[in-house]
């Protein structure tokens, strides 16, 4: 890959070259030039750049253009959840995953697979009934085996449990914490290893991108699973940033802290929100937090790429779940790209 982004962006050099001695004409020339796109200046690093997506806006063309252009990585924003997958019980359904792991195969981007266990999302046959521990043991190891299986060499990671602390650090008392205790997270990840030996497996949440009691709660954790040889291969931060909350200044060390630990790490659902309207002061700031986000991972070896958890203000989640915030994406509502984007590309060593 960095072979080829350095013979293009050569190509581009020696076309001038051309054109400036009179050999090659204007045009043609041009045409090499193209500017690199953010997947190919996160290759020279060894890292992707990546973007969430939901089936609904792969309708819309130039959106979807994009998505295929600019990223070598893309996230099905809901359509590999739990309530997706089996919406009954025992009956799956992975037609909207599938959609999204085939656009990504044309566009040669790999997919991360999210997510097999969490609270949210789940279908109204799992909330709305109580389960013995038996009972939910052999529902989620079902869940977990069947989705992985099919996904197996499609997915380079899946978010196997998602947000499973609470902020002070002590486990989220989830359906699946109250009745399976703390151990159905190592159940978990093993049930995945045993159905994608070769997968990348992550715990993934928010709030963890500072060093905190919430990360450390991760840091003792993945500790603890990796003493005892249970397969975790990443911590998923997903830096749903807000403007008012302040940067995560210890993202860097806390990254670092992770690889430590033998454990890659991804930034796996950024955005950066702000208090509506947006003005150029709060922008400017947006693509200098994108920027240091970015810097961070470079900085760290074993972060592995950057996902926007989706890239235009267009389709973000935002606005719907925080009222009066938006305008969190490097792209706008009209897939022009802001400051962000510009920051991004610069941090990412474009000439
Ligand atoms: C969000 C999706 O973007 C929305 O479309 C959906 O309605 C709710 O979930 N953390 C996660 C993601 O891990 O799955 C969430 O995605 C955003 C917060």
């Amino acid at each position: 890959m960095r072979t080829t982004t350095i013979r293009l962006r050569l190509c581009g050099a020696l076309a001038t070259v051309l054109v400036a001695a009179g050999i090659a004409s204007g045009p043609a020339a041009q045409a090499d030039e193209r500017p690199p796109t953010l997947a190919e200046l996160a290759q020279e690093h060894g890292r992707y750049y990546g973007s969430a997506t939901d089936n609904p806006e792969l309708t819309d063309g130039p959106y979807k253009a994009l998505l295929g252009s600019e990223f070598d990585q893309i996230t099905p924003g809901n359509g590999m959840k739990w309530y997706a997958t089996e919406p009954q019980q025992g009956v799956f359904d992975f037609a909207k995953g599938d959609e999204i792991v085939n656009l990504a195969r044309a566009n040669h981007q790999k997919v991360r697979g999210h997510t097999l266990v969490w609270h949210s999302q789940l279908p109204g046959w799992l909330t709305g009934r109580e389960w013995t521990a038996p009972e939910l043991r052999a529902v989620l190891k079902k869940h977990i085996q069947t989705e992985v299986r099919h996904y197996r060499g499609k997915v380079f990671a899946w978010d196997v449990v998602n947000e499973a602390f609470n902020e002070d650090g002590t486990y989220r008392e989830t359906v699946f914490y109250k009745t399976l205790g703390p151990g159905y997270i190592a159940d978990s990840l093993r049930w995945a290893r045993q159905a994608d030996p070769r997968v990348r497996l992550y715990l993934n949440d928010y709030n963890i991108e500072a060093v905190g009691p919430k990360s450390d709660a991760y840091h003792r954790l993945a500790k603890k699973l990796k003493a005892r040889g249970v397969p975790l291969d990443g911590i998923g931060m997903q830096a749903h940033l807000a403007l008012q909350y302040g940067y995560p200044t210890s993202l860097e060390d806390n990254l670092r802290r992770f690889s430590r630990l033998g454990l890659d790490t991804a930034l796996t659902e950024v955005d950066v929100r702000m208090l509506l309207p947006a003005d150029d002061a709060k922008l400017a700031t947006q693509a200098q937090w994108y920027r240091d986000l970015t810097e961070a991972c470079l900085a760290v070896r074993r972060c592995v790429g950057v996902t926007l958890w989706d890239y235009t203000d267009k389709y973000s989640w935002i606005p719907a779940f925080f009222p009066g915030e938006g305008a969190a994406l490097p792209w706008d509502e009209e897939l022009r790209p802001k400051p962000a984007y510009f920051a991004i590309r610069e941090a990412l060593g474009d000439e």
